[in-house]
């Protein structure tokens, strides 16, 4: 039996969102925007950059204290060199049980198949529209949606579990939630609608730019009838819902509208191995120099159960009171 601790409102820790890189192809507005993100962005050079060992090492410490899943993101993972040599090392880790990648799409069709072979079960991918004027508006002229499906389409090919994330904007892409459901229904790959957030201090999100779980359902609804299904797991970070004509579901994540907080055991750590706490922190906690000194795992584990045992985060919950002023740490460097 695995160890379990919890934080101050009784919430375990059970998953691990590790980035592995924090460069990105593409320059999505929301999260990398041009004007910040451009060629003289200070990104972290390789030697700040947690290593495989280190990151093999962390996750199997984090494993005793109760992770059981780990999410890659970036950044764009994909970018990071030899990624499927990475998820083969977590996955022979004792206690996890689930590894999954959230990608951008456009370098899938190349590492597909090698994903696959190395272990890893399931990929989420980011699409905001199919419309190639708006998918380039959206992401900053970066890439096509075309090699983004062909992406999607090796990864199902090559047996992995495939999953859409569409990030709603109004004006931006809610003209596509119709079309997009309809895609991926054929397709039979599950679409999670979510809820532009205010991740980040550079994206100038406003209320007025979101458009609610209720509208999602609302607009998909009219066309396409929806029932609400229990969770896969508890602590689910969509909610679920089946097309009453099908087996074929859509989630929607509606951090804004109906958070999600009291169930939340995810842990975050950057690429420069920063553990944050909520994906709303102002602050990091460094790992980074930890594992660089010679503290045996026993030692490392104690910082990682205290800092857990402290949290007290649930920005969701808490979004509007007073919340605005705060700094906090960009999408890019937590992936999400
Ligand atoms: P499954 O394991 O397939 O259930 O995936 P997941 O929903 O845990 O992970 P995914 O990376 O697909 O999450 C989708 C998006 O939900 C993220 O990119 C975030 O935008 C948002 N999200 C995930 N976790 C949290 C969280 O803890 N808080 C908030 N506010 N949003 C989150
Ligand atoms: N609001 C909601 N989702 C976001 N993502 C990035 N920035 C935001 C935001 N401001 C999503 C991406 C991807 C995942 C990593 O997070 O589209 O699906
Ligand atoms: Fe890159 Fe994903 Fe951020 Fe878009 S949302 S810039 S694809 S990391
Ligand atoms: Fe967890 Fe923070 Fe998201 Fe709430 S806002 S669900 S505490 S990451």
């Amino acid at each position: 039996m695995q160890a379990s601790i919890a934080d101050t409102l009784q919430r375990p820790l059970r998953d691990l969102r590790l980035s592995v890189t924090d460069r990105c192809n593409f320059r999505c507005r929301y999260c990398m925007p041009e004007e910040i993100f451009g060629s003289d962005y200070p990104f972290l050079s390789s030697e700040k950059i947690l290593s495989f060992d280190e990151m093999e090492r962390l996750t199997s410490i984090f494993a005793s204290l109760g992770v059981q899943k780990v999410r890659i993101t970036g950044g764009e993972p994909l970018l990071r060199k030899n990624l499927p040599e990475l998820i083969y090392r977590l996955k022979l880790i004792k206690g996890i049980r689930d590894i999954a990648v959230t990608t951008n799409g456009s370098l899938l069709k190349k590492f597909a198949s090698k994903l696959f072979n190395a272990g890893l079960s399931r990929v989420t991918v980011s699409l905001d529209s199919l419309d190639e004027e708006r998918f380039h508006q959206l992401n900053g002229q970066r890439g096509t949606v075309a090699s983004v499906l062909e992406g999607i389409e090796a990864a199902s090919n090559a047996g992995l579990e495939v999953k859409v994330n569409m990030v709603v904007q109004k004006g931006k892409n809610d003209q596509d939630i119709v079309s997009m459901a309809k895609y991926f229904k054929e397709k039979k790959h599950t679409l999670r609608f979510i809820e532009y957030m205010d991740v980040g201090n550079s994206n100038g999100w406003r209320m007025d730019d979101v458009v609610t779980k209720q509208q999602i359902l609302n607009k998909i609804g009219e066309v396409m009838p929806l029932e609400q299904i229990p969770p896969n797991y508890p602590g689910e970070v969509a909610t679920r819902y089946r097309y009453v004509d099908s087996d074929e579901e859509i989630g929607i994540i509606s951090s804004v509208t109906d958070s999600f907080c009291s169930s939340c055991s995810r842990v975050r750590v950057s690429a420069e191995g920063k553990l944050y706490t909520c994906l709303f922190a102002s602050k990091g906690f460094d790992l980074r120099d930890l594992l660089r000194s010679n503290k045996a795992d026993e030692e490392v584990a104690k910082v990682i159960t205290d800092i857990w045992n402290h949290r007290g985060d649930r920005y969701s919950d808490e979004r509007g009171n007073g919340t605005k002023k705060r700094s906090k740490v960009e999408m890019s460097h937590i992936g999400g």
